[in-house]
């Protein structure tokens, strides 16, 4: 766990194990798994610097996004495919078609998730998946109740989530109520993991990811269960770990 002065130092800290994973894959390119939301925002401003500044490559790597809302086709100014490339890949090295997410639109979106999850798992697994956590303990959109062993699936929101997403939507009542989301099991398949999280909203799930019984109470305390979990947080995120 990383208790870092503010999102621009934990930036630094994401970026670096980016970095990393990004040199150990060398030439045949990492398979990312991407966040969106505004946690991993600045990282990825500081990845898209080193790109930039550094010569870092995403050439021949891949990225699969965490989950989309059922109902917005990829284009929609809220949808999490155009998010991604508005916020990241777009200004990086990263080949468009090698950025996927479920598809929110599919006429079938239960075989949409089973055939993302065996996109995932036929692409090698994920090097390394960057995280943010809902207020209420939600990894990607398992919200509190998720099984600890679930795979992509269609969920629906939590009325908090709802509310805390509300902020890029005109009203509550425009944001989706279902998601495709990788599951629990299947993000724990990360090779490597980091989550990253600011502000005091955010401290009682931190709490709990770290310190909390394992339980789909609060979804991120699966992350107890993996081997390879770095946790940037600032200040007032960290308020309440003991
Ligand atoms: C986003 C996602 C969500 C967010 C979480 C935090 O792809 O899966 O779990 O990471 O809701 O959102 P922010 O970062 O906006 O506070």
């Amino acid at each position: 766990i990383h208790i870092v002065a503010d999102a621009e130092a934990g930036a630094k800290v994401v970026a670096d194990v980016f970095t990393r994973t990004l040199q150990a894959a060398g030439d045949t390119g990492a398979v990312l798994g991407l966040a969106t939301g505004s946690s991993p925002v600045p990282a990825y401003e500081e990845l898209i610097r080193r790109h930039r500044e550094d010569g870092l490559s995403f050439a021949r790597s891949r990225a699969f996004l965490l989950d989309e809302y059922v109902g917005l086709p990829a284009g929609h100014e809220q949808s999490y495919h155009r998010f991604i490339r508005e916020n990241f890949t777009s200004h990086v090295d990263i080949d468009d078609a090698a950025v996927v997410s479920p598809d929110g639109t599919a006429v079938d979106p239960v075989a949409e998730a089973a055939s993302y999850d065996r996109r995932l798992q036929e692409a090698g697994g994920v090097d390394l998946q960057i995280l943010g956590i809902g207020s209420n303990g939600h990894i990607a959109f398992n919200e509190p109740g998720s099984s600890l062993a679930s795979r992509t699936r269609v969920v629906g929101l939590a009325r908090s989530t709802i509310e805390d997403n509300s902020r890029y939507f005109a009203s509550a009542e425009d944001v989706p109520v279902r998601a495709l989301s990788q599951g629990l099991g299947t993000i724990l398949e990360a090779r490597r993991i980091v989550l990253t999280a600011t502000g005091a909203g955010k401290a009682e799930a931190v709490a709990q990811l770290a310190e909390g019984p394992i339980s789909a109470r609060w979804p991120a305390t699966a992350l107890q269960m993996h081997p390879d979990v770095t946790v940037v947080v600032d200040e007032a995120a960290a308020a309440r770990l003991e």
